[in-house]
């Protein structure tokens, strides 16, 4: 059984879907199961200070910046987007981004509580808070 906004990926081509709305089907691909990717916060391997989004409130709205550290935006190594949901999941933002660009997400709204994701192309998907 899926859950709505969980990320699956297919590690043969490369495909990488988002729950819209959830169903008891198993997700499959090329032949095979879809990976379900994990929402990471921490991470003892890998440096959680480089993707774990920040959230911080803005005169107008919130911006979404991608670690507390600067994470690389090279050609082989970047942050292919930044995406902020409500809390209660009715409402859903995606920036998609290209290597080199910065990663960074602004909007404009009238935000109580925004719970922020982001996909590294080597490093997967991190979360800024763990939603139940
Ligand atoms: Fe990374």
């Amino acid at each position: 059984m899926t859950k709505i906004l969980e990320f699956y990926k297919c590690n043969i081509c490369g495909n990488f879907v988002e729950v819209v709305f959830p169903g008891a089907g198993e997700l499959v691909c090329c032949g095979q199961p879809m990976e379900k990717m994990e929402e990471k916060n921490t991470s003892e391997e890998m440096s959680e200070e480089k993707h774990v989004p920040i959230v911080t409130k803005t005169q107008d709205g919130v911006e979404i910046k991608v670690g507390s550290a600067p994470h690389p935006m090279e050609d082989s190594h970047y942050v292919m987007f930044i995406e902020a949901n409500s809390a209660d999941k009715k409402y859903v933002k995606r920036k998609y981004l290209l290597p080199h660009e910065e990663p960074v997400l602004k909007l404009k709204c009238d935000c109580k509580e925004v719970v922020a994701r982001e996909l590294c192309n080597i490093h997967g998907v991190w979360i800024s808070e763990k939603q139940e």
